[in-house]
């Protein structure tokens, strides 16, 4: 059930934010972080995997371990969430799609622009000097060298201790500080700069709407919960927006 005050907030909207996490895609097959037993994080050591530390001990098993997550991903579709947001920036004034998943699922959805925090599983780039590599072979084992300077490729994703791509912050933090409504989907709130941004619209009064079907540290200050699964969530408000299109 979607709250009518939410919608009518959402029917005087001038500019509206979307940040989500690995909820969104959960029920698209791809694994959350922090969920107790199905949480990658409640499998594999971060550590040991997800830092530039890790890679250079290990560029094998780090390597072969995003290989295995950009397979998962290849292997999944877009659900009724992503969809339903594909088609929120024709509703509102203005719309700005920011997430922390590098499943690019979004894309595959139709949304055009996206603001990516964390980079994208899809691309790899030079572990030295950082530039994008767009032809590179999808072989498993060793990670392959740069055709530019030799060094080894790594994914194109954000590790821990590694700072967030500045462009991309950037537009988000602004979005974040010029947008009426903020809506935080799927995501546990707890892993900054990201957590920040609902941080910055509330401190600017924005509305802020949560979709989760589990508490985080955000539930207490949000303006209206939607506690529940994104996907039917997504469908539902899309079509009460349509409704009022109508
Ligand atoms: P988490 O795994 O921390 O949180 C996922 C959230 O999604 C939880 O709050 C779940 O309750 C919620 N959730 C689960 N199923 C859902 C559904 N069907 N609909 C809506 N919500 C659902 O994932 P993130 O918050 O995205 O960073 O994690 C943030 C960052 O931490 C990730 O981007 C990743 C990780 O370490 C990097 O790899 C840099």
């Amino acid at each position: 059930m979607i709250p009518p005050a939410l919608l009518d907030r959402l029917r005087q909207a001038r500019h509206v934010v979307v940040l989500t996490g690995a909820g969104i895609s959960a029920e698209s097959g791809v694994p959350t972080f922090r969920e107790a037993l199905t949480g990658l994080w409640a499998r594999y050591d971060p550590l040991e995997l997800a830092t530039p530390e890790a890679f250079a001990r290990d560029p094998e098993l780090v390597w072969n371990w995003y290989a295995w997550r950009r397979e998962l991903v290849g292997q999944s579709r877009p659900n009724a969430g992503h969809e339903a947001l594909a088609g929120w920036p024709a509703r509102f004034p203005r719309f700005t799609l920011i997430t922390q998943n590098v499943d690019g699922l979004h894309q595959a959805a139709g949304s055009r622009e996206v603001v990516e925090l964390h980079g994208n599983l899809g691309r790899v780039r030079c572990s030295g000097a950082g530039h994008p590599v767009p032809d590179w072979q999808r072989l498993d084992g060793a990670p392959p060298a740069c055709p530019r300077c030799g060094r080894l490729l790594r994914p194109d994703v954000v590790w821990f201790g590694e700072t967030l791509p500045a462009a991309a912050l950037q537009s988000a933090s602004e979005a974040a500080a010029d947008c009426d409504v903020f809506f935080s989907i799927g995501t546990s709130s707890l892993v900054y700069p990201a957590a920040g941004l609902v941080e910055d619209a509330l401190g600017r009064r924005a509305i802020v709407v949560e979709i989760n079907p589990a508490e985080t540290p955000l539930t207490v200050h949000a303006t209206f919960v939607l506690a529940g699964p994104a996907a039917g969530i997504l469908a539902e408000l899309t079509a009460h927006l349509a409704e009022q299109d109508g």
